[in-house]
């Protein structure tokens, strides 16, 4: 029989929902992290892995490099060249220059690139927590000090939070820099124009610069819209970083992009030449094809996540209404209220950025209806009670997933009145 991966690259029909075409068994064949880290009677709905088979662009593109022993070393600018297209035609970003690109292993290591230009070992990175634990694991690691500015009760960046932590970060003329999750993971938020020109200005005035971590902009579901960052007056000294990796299911096949605002290109200029040696050949040409050729897939792809964000919220409806749904405007992340479970996450021991930590309601989860997700509190401050699900999947397995945490949090008010 063929592949999955094989069936969609060779059908002359295209086919409709990517989150419909693996069956678990298939699934559980795969090797990566999302599928291995937990036993196979557990639904692993956590890491932000899409349980898609590859698109038919990015899936021959692979095969003709193969064929081809097209295995060597990444050059050229055909991946800025293919975002720069998308980016026009997706988002009405016009001005996305090539020449103020840089090509960088992946997202997170390319924002650690950036930070060392833009700052110095025990400079201040802010961030709007809860937000993607990476952020405080690799900025801590890279030897800069994380400030937190919370999000607001509505989750949504909260501008006065925002200027006191630029303030901090900027006491002593110290440089810092504000690294930005648009859009937002894990609350699935889109940051509108206004409030992107209102860090633009708030940026300015403490001299604080932005580095824009953009990896879910392709991942804006219908009824909001993606603004990039670049684009807001005010933001000609920032950086973005872009990547195929989230849209396309592309995490294996490393490579990535940093954009300089006109304002920024002498920094990216100091850029050392060996961060451009780090990112796959492979990677490139995959990350080539789906900004260049994957448009229509992502068109399938983002019908079938908007199904699965109703869905999610009719199945919590149902199963588990004490859960609070906030719904996304992108990204394939649910992150979900879990307070009214009274469980207390407790000494957590770990820093914020530990991925694989599980404590508190995720633990119930887990532990009761065999499903994991990731833990609320490894996203910093205001993570904890919270849990995050991942719904880049089939609604079958969404469908038996949610069952399963309602019985769960059925059984848990029973036994705790
Ligand atoms: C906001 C954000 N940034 C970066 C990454 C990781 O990107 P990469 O694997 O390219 O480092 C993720 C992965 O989920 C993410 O959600």
């Amino acid at each position: 029989m063929a592949s999955p991966v094989a069936r969609e690259a060779r059908s002359p029909v295209p086919m409709a929902n990517p989150l419909t075409q693996l069956s678990l068994a298939e699934l559980r064949r795969r090797t990566s992290v999302k599928w291995r880290q937990y036993a196979d009677d557990v639904l692993p709905l956590w890491v932000a892995e899409m349980d898609v088979p590859l698109a038919a662009p990015v899936a021959e593109a692979l095969h003709d490099a193969v064929g081809r022993g097209d295995t060597g070393y990444a050059y050229g600018t055909g991946y800025a060249e293919a975002l720069a297209d998308f980016a026009a035609r997706r988002w009405g970003w016009s001005d996305l220059a090539v020449d103020r690109t840089a090509l960088v292993p992946d997202v997170m290591l390319g924002i650690v690139e950036v930070l060392r230009l833009l700052t110095a070992p025990g400079d201040a990175v802010v961030v709007c927590a809860p937000v993607y634990p990476p952020f405080y694991a690799f900025v801590s690691h890279a030897d800069r000090r994380v400030i937190e500015a919370p999000l607001g009760a509505d989750q949504r960046i909260d501008v006065s939070a925002l200027g006191e932590a630029f303030r901090r970060a900027r006491a002593d003329g110290r440089r810092a820099v504000f690294l930005l999750c648009n859009p937002h993971n894990p609350t699935g938020v889109v940051h509108r124009r206004d409030e992107l020109e209102a860090v633009a200005d708030l940026a300015g005035r403490y001299g604080v610069r932005v580095v824009s971590d953009e990896i879910h902009a392709p991942l804006v579901l219908p009824g909001a819209r993606f603004t990039p960052y670049l684009t807001v007056p005010g933001a000609e000294d920032a950086l973005a970083v872009l990547s195929a990796s989230k849209a396309w299911n592309l995490a294996g096949l490393k490579s990535a992009l940093v954009v300089a605002g006109p304002h920024a290109v002498a920094d990216l200029r100091r850029m050392p030449e060996e961060v451009g040696h780090g990112p796959s050949h492979l990677g490139v040409i995959a990350h080539t094809a789906a900004f260049r050729d994957g448009g229509e897939w992502l068109d399938r792809l983002l019908a079938g996540l908007d199904h699965n964000r109703e869905l999610l919220g009719v199945l919590l409806a149902r199963h588990a209404p004490t859960l609070r749904y906030h719904r996304p405007e992108g990204t394939y992340l649910a992150w979900l209220g879990c307070t009214a479970l009274g469980i207390d996450t407790g000494p957590v021991g770990d820093e914020p950025g530990v991925v694989t930590d599980i404590a508190g309601p995720a633990r119930l989860f887990l532990d009761r209806a065999r499903v994991a997700l990731s833990s609320g509190h490894v996203f910093g401050t205001g993570g904890a009670g919270f849990v995050r699900l991942n719904f880049a999947t089939s609604p079958e397995i969404l469908t038996e997933a949610v069952t399963r945490m309602g019985r769960a949090v059925t059984e848990h008010h029973a036994s705790h009145g």
